[in-house]
């Protein structure tokens, strides 16, 4: 089987294209490259031990979009490829429109071109808003995200509820990530965000290898056991075997119309203080921070409830805290400068 990974350079990507290539499916990865870097291809090539067909192209260009249906007989299609930095979307939210919604159109479009109809799209758990109690349900109504980042999600996921309707040949899945961190156990892939992560574990990351000097914890002072805010954290390599998970699940429903969200986490909030005493512990060195004040948009404490996605997929996530840091230490000190060798 041929699968499309678009935005397979990225984070996530790079660790589901591995997954996939370990369980002999095919990969094509389509990526600009705007967040990431080819090297990552290389590296999951050398741990796969198998070639991935690499093009560098924008999802937003249709063109060569139709050429690489063209040329490969595609079976399914993986939708990673998006902007993701939650505050930059406040500053430039025609940016992550254009590029999370009308991309996303895009590739359905040329999708639709070329009769491919499995599809499986990276959602979030912000889909979820702030009206919508914890543990976050798949039942639950879509609710308003604080950034136009999370908004392109939700618009996204109602395009492919419309587009579901309107042809009964769409087989969509949904994946709401919760909160991803750690790498790969090789300590080869991994984050490598450019210029000041966003995300709490590459910024304690890079405060542990000397890079930053302190974390600033955003705010202790929220109704949660700490004063901290708490998320479900899982391990990267869990959330790659979801994909794997909810392809398998597509290929086995063969009668399946429609779309499906799935959520993927825990199951369990984990605290700010929580995960700086985990990666304490991991690199057995204290982490220096601070206490500042909160980010705007943060809500005090989310959580999944996994239970759809760990009976219909047969997936759960295995990995414990304790791995989750030790992967990241692993990537993190041996690749300081990340993908810049
Ligand atoms: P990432 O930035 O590492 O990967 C995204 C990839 O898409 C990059 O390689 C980038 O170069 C590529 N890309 C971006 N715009 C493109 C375009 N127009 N055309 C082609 N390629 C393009 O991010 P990630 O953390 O791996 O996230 C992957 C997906 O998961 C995104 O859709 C993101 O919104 C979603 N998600 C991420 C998280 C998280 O915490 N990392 C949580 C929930 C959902
Ligand atoms: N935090 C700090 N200091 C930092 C960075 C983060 O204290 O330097 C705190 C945040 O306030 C938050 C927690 O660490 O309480 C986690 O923050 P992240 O930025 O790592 O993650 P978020 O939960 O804010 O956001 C993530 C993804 C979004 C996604 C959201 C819901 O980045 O893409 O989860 O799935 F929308």
């Amino acid at each position: 089987m041929k699968v499309l990974v678009t935005g397979g350079a990225g984070y996530i990507g790079s660790h589901t294209v591995l997954s996939l290539l370990e369980n002999n499916y095919d990969v094509i990865v389509y990526d600009n490259l705007v967040n990431s870097s080819i090297e990552s291809i290389d590296r999951v090539e050398k741990l796969a031990g198998k070639k991935v067909e690499f093009i560098e192209g924008d999802i937003c260009d249709k063109e060569k979009l139709s050429k690489v249906f063209e040329q490969f007989t595609i079976d399914a299609v993986i939708h990673f490829a998006a902007l993701k930095a939650v505050g930059e979307s406040a500053q430039i939210p025609l940016s992550y429109y254009q590029n999370n919604v009308y991309g996303t159109v895009c590739l359905l479009e040329v999708m639709q071109q070329h009769k491919v109809h499995n599809f499986i799209f990276s959602s979030s758990a912000t889909v979820y808003g702030e009206e919508n109690d914890v543990p976050y349900v798949e039942t639950m109504k879509l609710g308003t995200p604080s950034s136009p980042y999370g908004a392109s999600k939700v618009m996204v996921e109602r395009v492919l509820g419309d587009l579901a309707q309107s042809n009964s040949n769409f087989r969509g899945v949904s994946l709401r990530y919760f909160n991803p961190i750690g790498a790969h156990e090789s300590g080869q892939i991994g984050e490598d965000p450019k210029g000041i992560p966003n995300n709490l574990l590459p910024y304690v990351a890079q405060v542990a290898v000397g890079k930053r000097e302190k974390l600033g914890i955003f705010g202790d002072d929220y109704p949660t056991k700490d004063g901290s805010c708490e998320r479900d954290y899982l391990h990267v390599m869990d959330l790659a075997q979801g994909h794997v998970a909810a392809l398998d699940w597509l290929n086995r429903h063969s009668e399946f119309s429609g779309v499906e969200a799935f959520n993927l986490g825990t199951g369990n909030g984990v605290s700010v203080f929580a995960i700086v005493k985990a990666f304490e512990k991991a690199i057995d060195k204290k982490i220096p921070f601070e206490v500042s004040p909160r980010r705007t948009g943060d809500l005090p404490a989310f959580w999944a409830d996994a239970n759809k996605a760990n009976k219909a997929l047969n997936w759960q996530a295995k990995r414990s805290v304790e791995q989750m840091m030790a992967d990241t230490w692993r990537w993190q000190s041996t690749n300081p400068n990340g993908y810049l060798v």
